[in-house]
C-alpha cells in the first residue's frame, strides 16, 4: 500500500521556502518530501512520500512533475526503496514506467539503481548500496541545478544574438521553472535570466489545457519574481502573433529524438507552427538527460495518453460539484476525449535547442550529437 501524507507548510513559510522535492532523515525513517504541485497556486502542501509506490502514485497525478525533476524523483525513489529495505528491482521498474514520456524519468531511476547495485556488489551490504544510490540521487539533483545556471547564460546569450536591442517578449507553454528542477528551470530561467538583466519586456504565459501548468505553475512563479507576465487560454496564440507580439518562443522537453524532434507538453506544435508561418525563433531548453539519442526519430517518441475525464471535467479541487473525475463536468456525460500529454515538434521548425553546453541551430542529427558530446563535458 502506498504510503503518501499531505503536510500543509507552516504560516511562517514563504512560498518560496518549500523546493519542489526534499529528502529527509527523520527518526522514523526517510522520507521524500514533495511540494505537491497539484494544489498550486491556491496552497503549499508537501506530500510526504516513504514508498516507491506512493511516489509512483504522485508521479501520474502529476503531484511531482517535468521531465528535469521526474529524473530527480525517479532517482530518489530508489534510494528510498533501498533505505527502506524494498525490492529495489521492483521499485525501479515500478517508477520508471510511471510515465513514458520524459525519458529524464528512467535516466535518473537508472543512475540510482546502478549506482545501488554496483555498491551492493562491491561489498555485500545492502545499506552500503542504499548510501550510493542516495548519494546518485544527489548528484543529478546538484547537476541539474548547475545545469540550469548554464541553459540560463546560454539561452540568454542566444536571445540577445537573435534579437538585438532587448525588450523581449517571450511566449512559453507549460511550466518550466524551479517547480520542475534542481535549480530555476530550462526555458523558464532563461526568461529569468533575461528579467533580471532588464531585458524582458513581457512573459507571455499560455494556460495549458487542460491541466493548467502555464496558469497555475508559471504564473505563479513569474508572480513570485517579479515578472511582467499574462496569461492567455492557449487559442489566443495566433492572434497574439498576428497582432506582432511575440519575439521568440521558449519550451522545454520530455524527450529529443536524435534527429532533434522535440517532444513537449501538447500544444508546442502549433507554437511551432505559428512561429515559422511569423517567422519567430522557436527556441527549446533542456539539460542533456532530456536527449534520447537511443530514440531515432519524432515517431519512435511514446506519448502519454492521459484519462478523458481531463478534459471533460474543470479539475479544481475547490469545485463544489463532483464529476466521475471528481471534477466539475464541463462537457455531456460519456463525452469521449482525446488527451495526449504531449506533442512532437519536428525539428525543421526548432531554431535552436538550448542545453547546459551551448547551442544546436540548425537543428540537425549531426548538430545534436555535436552538442550532446560538449554538454556532457561541462
Ligand atoms: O505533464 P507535465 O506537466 O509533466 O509536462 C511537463 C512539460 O511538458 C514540460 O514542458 C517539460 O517537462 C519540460 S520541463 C523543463
Amino acid at each position: 500500500m502506498a504510503d503518501q501524507q499531505a503536510r500543509t507548510s507552516s504560516g511562517d513559510k514563504r512560498p518560496s521556502d518549500i523546493p519542489a522535492i526534499r529528502w529527509e532523515e527523520p527518526p522514523e525513517g526517510p522520507v521524500l518530501a514533495l511540494l505537491d504541485q497539484t494544489r498550486l497556486p491556491a496552497e503549499e502542501v508537501e506530500l510526504v512520500c516513504t514508498d516507491a509506490a506512493a511516489l509512483v502514485e504522485a508521479i501520474r497525478s502529476l503531484a511531482v512533475r517535468g521531465a528535469p525533476l521526474l529524473g530527480i524523483a525517479g532517482a530518489y525513489g530508489v534510494a528510498l526503496a533501498a533505505a527502506r529495505g524494498f525490492d529495489v528491482i521492483e521499485a525501479a521498474r515500478a517508477l520508471e514506467e510511471a510515465r513514458p514520456t520524459a525519458v529524464n524519468l528512467s535516466v535518473g531511476v537508472r543512475r540510482a539503481e546502478a549506482a545501488y547495485q554496483a555498491a551492493l556488489a562491491r561489498t555485500g551490504d545492502p545499506t552500503a548500496g542504499a548510501m550510493a544510490a542516495l548519494a546518485a540521487a544527489r548528484a543529478l539533483h546538484q547537476e541539474d541545478a548547475e545545469a540550469s545556471v548554464r541553459m540560463a547564460a546560454h539561452g540568454l546569450a542566444l536571445l540577445d544574438e537573435l534579437l538585438p536591442g532587448g525588450g523581449h517578449r517571450i511566449l512559453t507553454h507549460c511550466n518550466t521553472g524551479a517547480l520542475v528542477s534542481g535549480g530555476e528551470g530550462t526555458a523558464f530561467a532563461v526568461a529569468l535570466a533575461a528579467h533580471r538583466a532588464g531585458r524582458l519586456r513581457r512573459l507571455w504565459v499560455d494556460e495549458t489545457r487542460p491541466l493548467l501548468q502555464g496558469a497555475r505553475l508559471t504564473a505563479y512563479e513569474a508572480a513570485r519574481n517579479g515578472m511582467a507576465y499574462s496569461l492567455l487560454t492557449d487559442n489566443a496564440a495566433g492572434s497574439l502573433f498576428a497582432a506582432g507580439e511575440v519575439d521568440a518562443v521558449l519550451i522545454g522537453a520530455d524527450r529529443i529524438a536524435a534527429d532533434g524532434s522535440v517532444a513537449n507538453k501538447v500544444g508546442s506544435y502549433p507554437l511551432a507552427v505559428l512561429a515559422r508561418y511569423h517567422h519567430v525563433p522557436f527556441i527549446v531548453v533542456a539539460p542533456v538527460t532530456t536527449v534520447d539519442l537511443d530514440t531515432p526519430d519524432g515517431a519512435s517518441i511514446e506519448v502519454e495518453q492521459r484519462p478523458g475525464f481531463e478534459v471533460t471535467e474543470v479539475m479544481a479541487p475547490q469545485v463544489p460539484v463532483a464529476g466521475p473525475g471528481g471534477g466539475l463536468p464541463v462537457a455531456p456525460l460519456g463525452t469521449q476525449a482525446y488527451n495526449p500529454a504531449f506533442d512532437v515538434t519536428p525539428p525543421e521548425l526548432v531554431t535552436a535547442i538550448v542545453t547546459e553546453g551551448g547551442a544546436a541551430s540548425p537543428v540537425t542529427a549531426e548538430s545534436l550529437a555535436e552538442l550532446c558530446a560538449k554538454s556532457r563535458q561541462v
